[in-house]
């Protein structure tokens, strides 16, 4: 049997993902460690009664975003991080930590990509962005982090319908339901690829 792939999380808030992905029991798959950006954030609590380790990595602690990424990266591979998700983490990813984990960074976006994406572009202001387009469908795309904010290969994505009358919260609640199914997946496939390319 195959070393357990090591997962880290990279997250800035709540963590409903965080928590999904851990839940999932993933094969294959060993969350070692969570990263959150700010103190007191709820995936903090989640990761307590999870019993996954995690750190609070503040960017202003260094002098700049390159320094943050170069500590962050250090801890996740001091515990054997091969695999980095992205979990509701607000910040742009800067190319030194790609360069650490090359191909090896999924993120979960709460939008049909390459529509409502980029900048500015995270939680609530997707969905009210959705609306004011008037689109009628919505969904969630996880996909391969590149240099470009919500940009690089897409792994998967789910679609659900905008109905009359939704608000930002509940188009959002929506997504984050089809969320918690479509990232656990796309990680187990992506953990039995990278457990295949090894030697
Ligand atoms: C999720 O909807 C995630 O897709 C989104 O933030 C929410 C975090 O929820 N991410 C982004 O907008 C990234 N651009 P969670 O903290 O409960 O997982």
């Amino acid at each position: 049997m195959n070393k357990p792939i090591g997962i880290g999380v990279l997250a800035s808030g709540g963590g409903s993902n965080f928590e999904s992905l851990v839940k999932a029991g993933i094969p294959g798959a060993k969350f070692r460690f969570l990263v959150v950006n700010k103190p007191g954030v709820g995936a903090l609590d989640r990761a307590k009664r999870l019993g996954v380790e995690a750190l609070v990595i503040e960017p202003r602690a260094f002098a700049d975003r390159s320094a943050f990424y170069d500590a962050v990266a250090g801890e996740m591979e001091k515990r054997g991080v091969s695999l980095v998700c992205l979990a509701g983490f607000l910040l742009m990813i800067e190319p030194n930590f790609i360069r650490r984990f090359p191909g090896r960074i999924l993120n979960i976006h709460p939008a049909l990509l390459p529509k409502f994406g980029g900048k500015g572009m995270w939680g609530h202001h997707v969905h009210e962005a959705v609306l004011a387009a008037g689109e009628k469908e919505s969904g969630c795309t996880v996909h391969v982090v590149d240099e470009q904010f919500d940009h690089g290969p897409i792994l998967a994505q789910a679609q659900v319908p905008v109905l009359p009358g939704d608000t930002p919260d509940a188009l959002a609640a929506r997504v984050l339901e089809q969320e918690h199914t479509i990232y656990p997946e796309t990680v187990w496939k992506v953990i039995r690829k990278m457990g295949e390319s090894k030697p």
